[in-house]
This record gives structure tokens, C-alpha cells and sequence, in this order.
């Protein structure tokens, strides 16, 4: 019998994939009163809410600038265009990752160049960057994917070496560390999201911009309100990419939290590491000089049994998922591109390969287990 081909454990209760009630009761009162603060104001667009979540987002990433902006998506296309990406340059990145990174170079008229993962670590393989540089190659777009940072000692060799400026897709990965530098303050800038999946989460769309870089930091935020110096003065095309004075307070309130969350991210992600050492599945890689935060805790199961081990976990009620299911390269909208099934061999595998379990911060112990018995069951009864 090929395994999840049984009915198993009925869970005492389900577990979701995430689950952000516990955090925001516990909340509850700071916000309530924040957001009544904000709404008395009546300073909803940018002003002191937003100014104190920029410094506070800063300093926490020891940098000199975070710019608040209206989603980790528009933090990406945002970064581009205050880089100067024009229409037919072309930036690196990886295919196996979430739309957004490809998405914001392509809508810039630029060509996202995808490059084959590390198969361990799921992040941009530098190895495999200097072969994709053309004379039209403008930057490198890392992924710090599921809250581990990529590689980014060599990627910024390589950047330097050929003058190319680096935005990291820092969406997955706010608080995570290479060496000793927080992810975002590695390359020209880093982008976060605030997405509610996100370790630092708002109640709806925000997004950030990290950056050491004066002038940068001042394109960005002039571009984010449309472009404009003065008052009515538009020296440059932007738009409106600002983030809300609402969400920028609940941040401000929620940061505070965060290293706190993230220990018990890393927790949770050491203990499935010693439950399922003995299962035919492989954990997450991690490194003493990259600080992994586990935004996902995201497991690999070979021998095609992922899906079947997926539909065991969701039929007892587990909020397991697959991130990603598609590569990039094979979505629809990227066919222009023209690439070939085959191209990139490590992102492909890993799409039919990757489950994330659920990791968030108020998973109790008893959920945990039955994540685990879960799993166990599929495998051992075999
Ligand atoms: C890797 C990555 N990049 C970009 C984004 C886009 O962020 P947002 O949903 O805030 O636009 C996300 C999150 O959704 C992401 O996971």
C-alpha cells in the first residue's frame, strides 16, 4: 500500500498552518488603544506614526534608513525603479521563490533572468550567477527564502566585481542574520513584507525598505509619494507606494515582540528536526553564520511521495502547504522568456519536493505532536 493510502490519526484538535489570534489577543489592548490614537489623530498618511515605525524598523536592523511602504511587492518594484532598472536590463534572481520577485522586474519592462537554486538551501546558487551576466545585466535580486539568508558574501563579491547593485527579497526573513549583519543591510537595499504570513505582520498590506544609502533612501522616499520635491514639484515618475499610519502603529507595537516570536520559530523548527531525523524526509539546512527565522519550516520528501504525504496531513487536519508549486520560469505570464523545461533541474525538483509545516510562534506542544504522529503514521505504515 503506498503510504497516506489509509485512514489515520483523527486529531484531537486541527492545527493550522498559521494562526495569528493568540498573538493579536494578547495584543489586543495596545493596539485597540493605538489605532483609536491614530484614528483621533487623523494623521493617516505618513506623518509621526509612520516616522516612528521607520526609525523604530532602523534601528532595529542597525541601519540607517527603513522606508514604510504599502506592500512587499511595491517594496520591490519601488527598490528597481529608485535603482534606475530600465526597460530591457537585466536583473538575476531565482525562479523558486513568490511571484512578487519576478513580478516587480518584469513590470519595469526589465527581464528577470532566473538562475538555478542551491538544491541544500533553496536560495540563488552564486556559483551559478557569473555565466547568466550579460552586458545588460543591471543587479542581482537574492531571496532569503523561507527566512534563511541566501548566500550573500560571494553574491556580493560577484556584485562588486561587476558593478551591479543587489536588492534583497527580504519578504520571508525580517531578523535574520549572515554573519553578523541583519538580512536587508547586505546589499544596496533590502525589502521586507508585512503580509499577515509574514514574522512581523501587519493587519492588512505594508511592506519596508532597509537601506545604509543616503541618496537611495531619499529617491525612495520621493518615489513613494509620486515623485514629489517640494510641494506639487514631480521630478521623478513614482506613485503612490506609501505605507498606512494604521498599519505603521500596529507595527511599531508588534516589533517589540518579534525576537521573542522568532526564538520560538527556531524552537519549534529544532524540535521537528530531532522528531523526524529518522523519517525519509529531509529537514532544513542551517549554517552557524547564517541565522535561519523560519518563516517556513519547510521540509524536502523524495521519492514522489510529497503530495501523497500532503493530502494525509490536510485529511487530519493539518494546515501543511507546498511553497512553491510552480517555478517561475514555467508560469504562464513568463513564457515570453523561453525557457525550457530542464533549465533550471534544482528549482524544478524542488517544487515536487518541498512541504512547509506549520511553525508559527503560539504552536503548542500537543499541536506540534500531532504535526508529528501525523507524519510518522504516513511513513511507518508503509
Ligand atoms: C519572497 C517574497 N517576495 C515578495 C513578497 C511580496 O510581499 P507582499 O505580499 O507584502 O506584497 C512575498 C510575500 O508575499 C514573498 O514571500
Amino acid at each position: 500500500m503506498h503510504p497516506g493510502d489509509m485512514n489515520h490519526l483523527v486529531p484531537i484538535m486541527p492545527v493550522p498552518l498559521l494562526d495569528l489570534s493568540q498573538q493579536h489577543d494578547a495584543l489586543r489592548p495596545q493596539i485597540d488603544d493605538k489605532v483609536l490614537e491614530v484614528m483621533r489623530s487623523g494623521k493617516f498618511i505618513l506623518g509621526q506614526y509612520v516616522e516612528e515605525f521607520e526609525q523604530k524598523l532602523a534601528s532595529y536592523h542597525n541601519a540607517k534608513h527603513a522606508i514604510g511602504v504599502s506592500s512587499g511587492t511595491d517594496a520591490l518594484l519601488l527598490s528597481l525603479m529608485a535603482l534606475g532598472i530600465q526597460p530591457g536590463d537585466e536583473v538575476i534572481t531565482t525562479p523558486f521563490t513568490f511571484f512578487a520577485t519576478a513580478g516587480s522586474i518584469a513590470r519595469l519592462g526589465a527581464v528577470p533572468v532566473f538562475i538555478d537554486i542551491d538544491p541544500k538551501t533553496f536560495n540563488l546558487e552564486h556559483q551559478n550567477i557569473e555565466a547568466a551576466i550579460t552586458h545588460k545585466t543591471k543587479a542581482i535580486m537574492p531571496v532569503h527564502l523561507f527566512g534563511l539568508p541566501a548566500n550573500m558574501g560571494p553574491i556580493m563579491d560577484i556584485a562588486k566585481k561587476h558593478n551591479l547593485k543587489v536588492v534583497e527579497d527580504a519578504a520571508q526573513s525580517i531578523g535574520a542574520l549572515y554573519t553578523d549583519k541583519m538580512a536587508c543591510t547586505l546589499g544596496d537595499c533590502g525589502c521586507l513584507s508585512f503580509y499577515p504570513s509574514k514574522n512581523l505582520s501587519c493587519m492588512g498590506d505594508a511592506g519596508a525598505i532597509v537601506t545604509n544609502d543616503d541618496d537611495l533612501a531619499a529617491k525612495l522616499r520621493q518615489l513613494r509619494n509620486h515623485g514629489m520635491d517640494g510641494e506639487y514639484k514631480y521630478i521623478n515618475i513614482g506613485g503612490n507606494f506609501r505605507i498606512d499610519a494604521i498599519q505603521a502603529a500596529i507595527l511599531s507595537i508588534k516589533l517589540d515582540q518579534l525576537d521573542a516570536w522568532t526564538n520560538k520559530r527556531i524552537m519549534h523548527a529544532h524540535r521537528y528536526n530531532r522528531h523526524l531525523e529518522d523519517i525519509a524526509v529531509a529537514t532544513p539546512h542551517e549554517y552557524e553564520y547564517r541565522k535561519h527565522v523560519f518563516n517556513q519550516y519547510t521540509i524536502r520528501v523524495h521519492g514522489g511521495a510529497r503530495d501523497a504525504l500532503l493530502n494525509h496531513l490536510n485529511a487530519n487536519g493539518i494546515g501543511a502547504r507546498v511553497y512553491y508549486p510552480y517555478p517561475l520560469h514555467t508560469e504562464p505570464c513568463f513564457e515570453y522568456l523561453k525557457y525550457n523545461p530542464g533549465s533550471v533541474p534544482n528549482s524544478e525538483q524542488a517544487a515536487t519536493e518541498v512541504l512547509s509545516l506549520p511553525v508559527y510562534p503560539e504552536l503548542t506542544r500537543q499541536q506540534q505532536d500531532e504535526v508529528i504522529a501525523c507524519i510518522k503514521d504516513f511513513f511507518l505504515s508503509e
